[in-house]
């Protein structure tokens, strides 16, 4: 039996190099449009950025709600996205809660239910806190309010992401 030798011919041979080279050289060009288009998506989001919420004077022992905005960038697309956090001074401590329910996600209001006197209140499925946060036991939500990222400079209140209670 003979062996069948493979040769490859001149014009496969064109062809081959032709076809690496071509496609090295496009790979070449695509790349930074890719890196380009989905840059935006793959920058990390500034972790630390606080934003002006309230002036220190206008904060008391009593929770009060503050609204404001945050520039929002979702890839290409910004907007301003509003906040709304309940600040009160502890001693000289100010604290800012999240009013953002840990049961489902609807908005506690503070000392808004008779049945619940000096407690954030939950009115979608009767959830309560206590003033520093702290869920109600058999009440629904299972975990504290967060707290957010927060810091004073020049008599102003600024706030960053809310982060679960002890990682703020
Ligand atoms: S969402 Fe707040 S108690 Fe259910």
């Amino acid at each position: 039996m003979s062996e069948k030798k493979h040769r490859v011919s001149r014009r496969q041979f064109l062809n081959y190099t032709l076809t690496g080279v071509g496609g090295f050289m496009a790979a070449g060009m695509l790349m930074p449009m890719v890196r380009f288009a989905l840059d935006p998506v793959l920058r990390p989001q500034a972790e630390t950025d606080l934003v002006a919420v309230a002036d220190v004077a206008d904060i008391t022992a009593e929770p009060k709600r503050f609204d404001y905005k945050i520039d929002q960038v979702d890839a290409w697309y910004k907007s301003e996205e509003p906040k709304s956090a309940w600040v009160y001074k502890d001693g000289d401590k100010v604290v800012a809660l999240s009013p953002v329910c840990k049961h489902l996600g609807c908005t506690v209001n503070w000392n808004s239910d008779p049945g619940n006197p000096n407690r954030f209140f939950c009115p979608c499925h009767y959830g309560a806190y206590e003033k520093d946060g702290k869920n109600v036991p058999g009440t629904p939500p299972l975990a504290p309010l967060d707290v957010y990222v927060s810091e004073v400079k020049d008599g102003k209140l600024y706030l960053g992401k809310a982060k679960p209670r002890g990682e703020a």
